[in-house]
């Protein structure tokens, strides 16, 4: 009987120590958000005239936005998807640096185009 309880206890503590999320804080999701929306803007202008320093700064803060929020635990939706459309939107970012390296406007677009799907993806399962 021991023996058993001890093993509850056990599976509970387990349990509950991978069920830790960060909690969700609207206040700096917004901020995180607001930015987005800011450098968005800042990418369509930087495609438009082939700015490569400013694309790649967009891309940074979009990157260094979503890194901040990545664990929390949404209001709505299941915080792995959460984290795995966050975590797509870092790798993305990333690559569209990698693009403005390389000076490839082609690939600039792309991951423009695939931050923009990520957004929408990401504001129907939680927003
Ligand atoms: C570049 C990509 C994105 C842009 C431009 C963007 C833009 C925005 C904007 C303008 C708002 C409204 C903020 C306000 O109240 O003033 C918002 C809210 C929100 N967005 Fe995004 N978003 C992006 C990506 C994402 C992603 C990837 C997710 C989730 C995985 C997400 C989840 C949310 C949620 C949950 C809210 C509501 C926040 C609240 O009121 O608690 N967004 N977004």
């Amino acid at each position: 009987m021991k023996r058993l309880s001890i093993s509850i206890l056990l599976l509970v503590f387990l349990f509950s120590s991978v069920q830790v999320f960060a909690e969700y804080s609207r206040s700096k999701v917004v901020k995180v958000m607001r930015n987005n929306l800011k450098m968005m803007r800042q990418l369509k202008t930087a495609e438009e005239n082939e700015d490569f320093f400013s694309a790649a700064e967009a891309f940074m803060e979009i990157a260094q936005g979503s890194n901040t929020i990545k664990d929390y635990d949404p209001k709505r939706g299941p915080q792995s998807a959460w984290n795995n459309t966050h975590l797509s939107m870092i790798n993305t970012a990333f690559g569209g640096i990698g693009a403005c390296g390389n000076e490839d406007i082609e690939a600039v677009r792309e991951a423009i185009a695939a931050i923009s799907a990520l957004n929408a993806q990401g504001h129907s399962a939680h927003k």
